[in-house]
């Protein structure tokens, strides 16, 4: 049975998280977004102007009873002309997602440089999860140092490191489900998901 068509699952949202999508222009976030949320991908996206946003929920347990969370997620344009906005889109979220190119080893380099302070200014300490986008071009020519990535795990204080590709789907759902088990952790950690609700 669809999950949705189960009585036991209420309709209204008990828990509503936030979660941030940050990196560069052009590493692949609103495709993330865009294939977890609409299964969907696109060769010639256009560049985000300011922020967009998508939605989706999660079923989970709460000492016995299925509850609805909602997450908002929130893809900040990489561009440098948006920065004015991030007190704004970084304001009440509970995890950010950390996006790289995987054949730009400058756009990892850049998330210590320029996302690494941002974040601990505007939002103290919230979980992180690193996602090395377009794994599907990567071969073992392009895949840069293993070493330097652990390095910089480190660097951003990533809880997870996991490589996608949305133009293939590797990967992609396990992001949005991983990243709401971190938040959940430290957030609810009587809360137990069992679905996730596109
Ligand atoms: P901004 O809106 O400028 O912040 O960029 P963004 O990080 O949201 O990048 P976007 O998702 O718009 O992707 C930029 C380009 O990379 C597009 O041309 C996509 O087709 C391409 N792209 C994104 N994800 C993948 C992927 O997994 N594989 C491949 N091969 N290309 C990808």
């Amino acid at each position: 049975m669809n999950i949705e068509q189960d009585k036991n699952i209420p309709e209204e949202i008990k828990y509503q998280f936030k979660i941030i999508l940050v990196g560069d222009g052009g590493v692949g976030k609103t495709c993330l977004a865009n294939r977890f949320c609409f299964n969907s991908f696109k060769v010639n996206t256009r560049l985000t102007i300011g922020l967009a946003f998508n939605t989706y929920s999660v079923i989970a347990k709460e000492n016995g009873n299925m509850v609805r969370i909602g997450v908002a997620i929130w893809d900040f344009g990489g561009q440098k002309r948006f920065r004015s906005l991030i007190p704004q889109f970084i304001a009440g979220s509970h995890a950010a997602i950390l996006v790289y190119d995987c054949t730009s080893f400058s756009s990892l380099i850049n998330l210590d440089r320029e996302w690494n302070d941002i974040l601990k200014h505007n939002s103290g300490e919230l979980p992180r999860i690193l996602v090395g986008a377009k794994c599907d071009l990567t071969d073992t020519s392009t895949i840069y140092e293993k070493n330097a990535e652990k390095e910089y795990i480190n660097k951003l204080k990533a809880k997870q490191h996991i490589l996608t590709s949305a133009k293939t789907g590797t990967n992609v759902d396990k992001v949005f489900v991983e990243v709401l088990r971190e938040v959940v952790k430290e957030m609810k950690p009587e809360l137990e998901i069992v679905s996730i609700v596109k």
